[in-house]
């Protein structure tokens, strides 16, 4: 996917207002810093230099995953239509443009963090935006544990592994509290998996059904394995994400695991996920799935199966099977 042109630009001139050395420095703390276990003892994003670092360097990346898991969601209950968005350590708005971008609907945007200048650089990004919904977003700071504003959609991306166990879990309830439906999205590594589960529970503790990824609001099937659910999204880069983050592809795949749960109805029917890179050999489709019943699946189909067989050819990791039940 390719990162809306009005944010692409608005990046690209933010970044022209700094040396690409600084800028360049500043990716390669964040990204140290990022790496690192432990949970950070102050904000990563220590200011304006390295918000626009933050913001050009990894952004369409949280964009991305957001923007994927959202999608996914959107999928699973056709006629979702939030007119309010609040973006939990929104910082410089990915999730909040991610969610614009899906849900055409919304109306109202708060992004709140506790990083002033990640607010401001945001601010400055949507200023131009041609969403009137981004263009005035009210970009609040605050520190959390504390309240959140209720929404029908909130959105906590990349947020929890910089809180202390016991705060990412008073900050999903917080977030939930007044949410009508969360996403809550992290990297897709197993840690990130682990925070995404417990936050999963936390949200099927108070009372809200799972509607991505998962087909099922029971217990995960892959707790307990040396696999974990995560999922991929592919973003182009634009020139200036080529220049800090160097090499040459032309793309990078932001692994990512999430979950989005809601109040409101979902269909009762759910199609399974596909949890792995179809292997594709002669005349066979191979799929990993997660099912409505609550297992994963190693499920084959042939060729002599026709249209079943053609379907499972176009079918990629992250999706749903059978697709026919996709559409939304
Ligand atoms: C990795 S960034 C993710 C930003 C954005 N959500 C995204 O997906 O690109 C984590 C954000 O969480 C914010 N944050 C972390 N701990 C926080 C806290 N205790 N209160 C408020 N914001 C916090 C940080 O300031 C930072 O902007």
């Amino acid at each position: 996917m390719d990162l809306p042109a009005d944010l692409a630009a608005a990046l690209d001139a933010a970044a022209a207002d700094l040396p690409l050395r600084e800028l360049e420095a500043s990716v390669e703390r964040l990204m140290a810093r990022y790496r690192a276990p432990g949970r950070p003892d102050r904000p990563i994003v220590g200011g304006r230099v390295d918000a626009v670092a933050y913001a050009a360097y990894r952004m369409p990346a949280t964009w991305g995953a957001v923007r994927a898991a959202l999608s996914a969601a959107g999928e699973r209950v056709p006629g979702f239509a939030p007119q309010s968005l609040v973006d939990v350590g929104g910082g410089t708005g990915a999730a909040a443009w991610a969610a614009d971008g899906v849900f055409g609907s919304l109306t109202e945007i708060v992004v709140l963090d506790q990083v002033g200048e990640a607010l401001e650089l945001g601010r400055r990004l949507a200023r131009d935006a041609f969403s009137g919904a981004l263009r005035h977003a009210q970009w609040r700071q605050a520190r959390f544990p504390g309240e959140i504003p209720g929404a029908d959609l909130v959105t906590v991306s990349y947020v929890l592994s910089e809180l202390a166990t016991a705060d990412q879990e008073a900050l999903v309830r917080a977030a939930a509290a007044g949410a009508g439906t969360i996403a809550v999205v992290e990297p897709g590594t197993p840690d990130g998996y682990r925070r995404v589960i417990g936050a999963r529970d936390v949200l099927i503790g108070m009372g809200m059904r799972v509607v991505a990824p998962c087909p099922h609001s029971d217990g995960c099937p892959l707790v307990g394995t040396r696999d974990w659910c995560h999922f991929a999204a592919r973003v182009h880069r634009s020139p200036l994400h080529r220049r800090l983050k160097g090499g040459d592809l032309g793309h990078e795949d932001e692994k990512f695991a999430y979950v989005v749960a809601t109040r409101d109805a979902v269909p009762q029917e759910s199609p399974a996920r596909i949890l792995r890179h179809p292997q594709i050999r002669k005349g066979l489709v191979m799929m990993q799935l997660c099912e409505p019943e609550g297992t994963t699946a190693q499920v084959l189909v042939s060729k002599r199966q026709g249209d079943v067989y053609r379907a499972a050819r176009d079918v990629e990791w992250g999706d749903v099977w059978p697709p026919t039940e996709r559409a939304g």
